[in-house]
């Protein structure tokens, strides 16, 4: 069975039939109405992943917002903005997304944390899932409508007992059609899922989810942990402990696990308790070590230290793009890269942004451009521009996902 296909591309992988009813939910409804989902459950069991892979299964294009309670309604609707001289409207996604769904049939508006939006920023979104419209405030109540060939999917996606943010309002909440709720996964599936999308070793998924559900119960019974082992993190790392050597199992399992997980002494103690009572790190170090010759291959393409500094590097080139171009260059509202940003690190910084454009042959996006292209990523040594491009057209959400959890430099 080949699982590499699969595994570098990031999709949502289904407990039951969850992905499979929302999707059909969105297919047999009538047009010309939005459709409102609130998805809620813990942190990290995947919602954010399961709307974007929707939209993507549906060849619907999708708006991201990111909740939170500086949000302003301009920042939905659209704002004005000075230029030399004149005055220019910018639509905002809400705007957009109607705008794509009439000439597409389809469109999403993706919210993560929807609770953190103040009340008195909900009202476009109250006009917009249950009378399929808005009127923009600072256009002279300019009225974008849904067409009645038009389907306009708003997702919502919110963290269940999350403290310290707002609750959902009554009238706001109504309006949604259904209200899922996603759970962890079962044994099973979440060793699929960690498998899957990090291409770990099954073994390694295995005890790695056992820890988790160890430790996720022992939270839910005595509450001597309070933060739960979520799914994001048994996939973080499984990716961190196959990728690095195994000499440093113990430095992963204390920052990625248990300083993590532990806010107190006690609780960290605790962890390493379970940790240790399952012999944890002697049977995950059994089974990197078979495959250490393998990661010494890895290590001479690119050693550890090495992508320590690449990053670095990458880390200061940005601040430097993000001093000269401003905060708001780097991602597009619905989430992707703009082209620009790789563009003007290629003209001023080239050398780093091919340093760093080579950690994704650690993901083997060369691989998959070579048979796409039939090409090498690199010319003398060096990686081309045009390799470049690919990646960025063809893997963006993927490369978001490079750069801010797998090389991290966000
Ligand atoms: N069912 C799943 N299928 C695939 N990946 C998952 C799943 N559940 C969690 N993950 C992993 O956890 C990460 C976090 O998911 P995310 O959608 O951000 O969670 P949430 O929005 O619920 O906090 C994903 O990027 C993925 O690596
Ligand atoms: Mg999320």
């Amino acid at each position: 069975m080949s699982i590499s296909t699969y595994s570098n591309e990031i999709k949502y992988i289904q407990q039951d039939d969850e992905f499979d009813y929302l999707k059909s939910l969105i297919e047999s409804l009538d047009k010309g109405k939005s459709i409102g989902i609130l998805l809620y459950g813990a942190p990290g069991t995947g919602k954010t992943l399961l709307s974007i892979t929707l939209a993507k299964s549906l060849n619907a294009s999708y708006y991201f917002i990111d909740g939170s309670p500086d949000l302003d309604r301009r920042d939905l609707e659209g704002n004005w903005e000075l230029r030399k001289g004149y005055t220019k409207f910018n639509y905002g996604p809400l705007t957009r997304a109607i705008k794509d769904a009439n000439e597409k049939g389809l469109s999403f508006i993706i919210i993560n944390e929807i609770n953190a939006i103040r009340e008195s920023e909900q009202i476009s979104l109250n006009s917009l899932l249950s009378e399929n419209h808005i009127n923009l405030i600072s256009k002279g109540f300019e009225r974008h409508e849904l067409s009645p060939n038009a389907k306009l999917v708003i997702i919502g996606t919110m963290n269940k007992g999350v403290v310290g943010i707002n609750k959902l309002q009554e009238a706001f909440g109504d309006r949604f059609l259904i209200c899922p709720e996603i759970t962890y996964p079962n044994k099973k599936k979440e060793i699929e899922i960690a498998t899957k999308i990090t291409n770990c070793k099954k073994e390694i998924a295995e005890l790695v989810v056992d820890a988790a559900q160890q430790i996720r119960k022992q939270a839910t019974e005595d509450f001597s942990i309070s933060k739960l082992f979520s799914t994001r993190l048994v996939v973080n790392f499984c990716l961190l402990i196959s990728k690095m050597p195994a000499k440093f199992l113990a430095h992963n399992i204390q920052n990625c696990i248990i300083n993590k997980l532990g806010e107190t002494v006690e609780e960290r103690k605790s962890i390493a308790m379970i940790l240790d009572g399952k012999m944890f790190k002697e049977k995950l170090g059994k089974v990197l070590g078979y495959s250490e010759r393998k990661m010494k291959h890895q290590e001479e393409t690119i050693p550890v230290e090495e992508v320590g500094k690449i990053t670095e590097k990458m880390r200061k080139a940005i601040n430097e793009y993000i001093e000269n171009c401003g905060p708001n260059q780097i991602f597009k509202r619905n989430g992707e890269i703009m082209w620009k940003f790789f563009q003007w690190l290629w003209n001023n910084n080239r050398f780093i942004l091919r340093n760093y454009f080579r950690l994704t042959e650690k993901n083997n996006y060369h691989m998959q451009y070579k048979k796409a292209m039939g090409k090498s990523h690199d010319y003398r040594g060096k990686i081309t521009l045009r390799y470049i491009k690919w990646v960025y057209r063809n893997k963006n959400y993927d490369l978001v996902i490079f750069m801010k959890r797998f090389y991290p430099v966000f």
